[in-house]
């Protein structure tokens, strides 16, 4: 089953709030919900939200009764703008929108408004198929980084959860995996929002590749004794000097595994790169509700005195010189990534 998908003029997404302990999917017919599905994560991973995004623009298409095309667009842009404010630091959510919103646009004057919902929807169609099949290709060129017998630290989650289908860093593992590699993984449990924990172990155990929770302030125990060999993560943006914004904590595992002289390698669609920011300190950190901090319990009680304050930054900046390679589509690219990222974005 993809992440997302659309079946019977409805996008349709799994609810990753309630994994692992429930599989359901929700249902959803109106661009504002989907928007709202992206800021409170019922989606989430940087390509999955783009492309539920780009479904959105389609669900806004019917939505709009306007049968004259320029109208029509006038009313998609509006959407636009509503679904690429859910979310600020992916910017694959705003890749998604700007590559149906041009396309749509060179093709409006020749379309009536229903031809324009139809190749919409399509558009956004293509970009789901096209993200399983970039996975794969990615999946291929990062799993011949991966030795037999090698123990991976993985950071948040990267799978198909965080994707139409297959993964981006997990997608590398399970690849690896189907090949015949002994892999084990030493998960991060990735607080707050326990994406490790909950999503990338419920995945793992999918796919029958054996792995172990660790919390995140453990993995510089694991790199500095010699237990792992290999750091493997997403990136929800990567700046064209090679500096990378991924899930809360990348940082200090990247620098963990730098001084033990252990490769961190992040896993990218060229989607993902955004050659526009020079480097990382301009790419947008997104500050979510500090209860996602506070809230959670142990043995049954808050973790915090009741009146406890908390910050709680989604993500944080990698840089480029703490990282070994970047695995796209198009290949591993290696430093100086200011030289050669560009290259490798077609
Ligand atoms: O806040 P999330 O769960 O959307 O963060 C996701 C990540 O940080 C992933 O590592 C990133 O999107 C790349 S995975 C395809």
């Amino acid at each position: 089953m993809r992440t997302v998908f659309w079946e019977n003029n409805e996008l349709k997404m799994i609810d990753q709030r309630i994994l692992p302990a429930r599989l359901e999917l929700v249902a959803i017919r109106k661009h504002k919900d989907v928007a709202h599905a992206i800021t409170d994560m019922v989606v989430r991973g940087a390509p999955a939200i783009g492309a539920a995004a780009a479904f959105g623009l389609a669900l806004a298409g019917f939505e709009s009764r306007s049968n004259s095309t320029d109208k029509l667009f006038a009313d998609l842009q509006i959407a636009s703008t509503l679904l690429k404010s859910a979310r600020p630091t992916a910017v694959n959510l705003a890749w998604a929108l700007d590559r149906v919103m041009n396309n749509a646009e060179a093709v409006k004057d020749s379309f009536s408004a229903d031809d324009l919902r139809q190749y919409i929807l399509a558009e956004a169609q293509k970009i789901a198929n096209e993200d399983v099949e970039i996975n794969k290709r990615m999946a291929e060129h990062g799993a011949a980084l991966i030795d037999d017998g090698d123990t991976i630290i993985h950071h948040c989650n990267t799978g198909a959860l965080a994707t139409v289908d297959w993964g981006t860093a997990l997608g590398v593992i399970r690849t690896a995996h189907e090949q015949g590699k002994k892999i084990h993984v030493l998960v991060d449990e990735t607080r707050p929002r326990l994406q490790g924990a909950r999503l990338t172990a419920w995945e793992l155990e999918q796919y029958g590749i054996p792995y172990e929770i660790i919390s995140d302030n453990m993995s510089g125990h694991f790199l500095k004794t010699g237990k792992a060999q290999k750091v493997f993560f997403g990136a929800d943006r990567v700046a064209a000097n090679g500096d990378v914004a991924n899930k809360i904590g990348t940082y200090m595992l990247s620098l963990a595994a730098y001084d033990n002289h252990i490769p961190a390698y992040a896993v990218v669609p060229t989607s993902t790169i955004d050659l526009s920011l020079e480097h990382g300190d301009l790419i947008p950190i997104e500050e979510r509700n500090p209860d996602e901090v506070l809230g959670i319990q142990f043995h049954g009680e808050p973790i915090a005195p009741k009146k406890a304050k908390a910050r709680n930054p989604a993500f944080d900046v990698t840089p480029n010189r703490l990282i070994s390679g970047i695995v796209t589509e198009n290949g591993v690219v290696y430093p100086p990534f200011d030289v050669n990222l560009k290259n490798f974005v077609k």
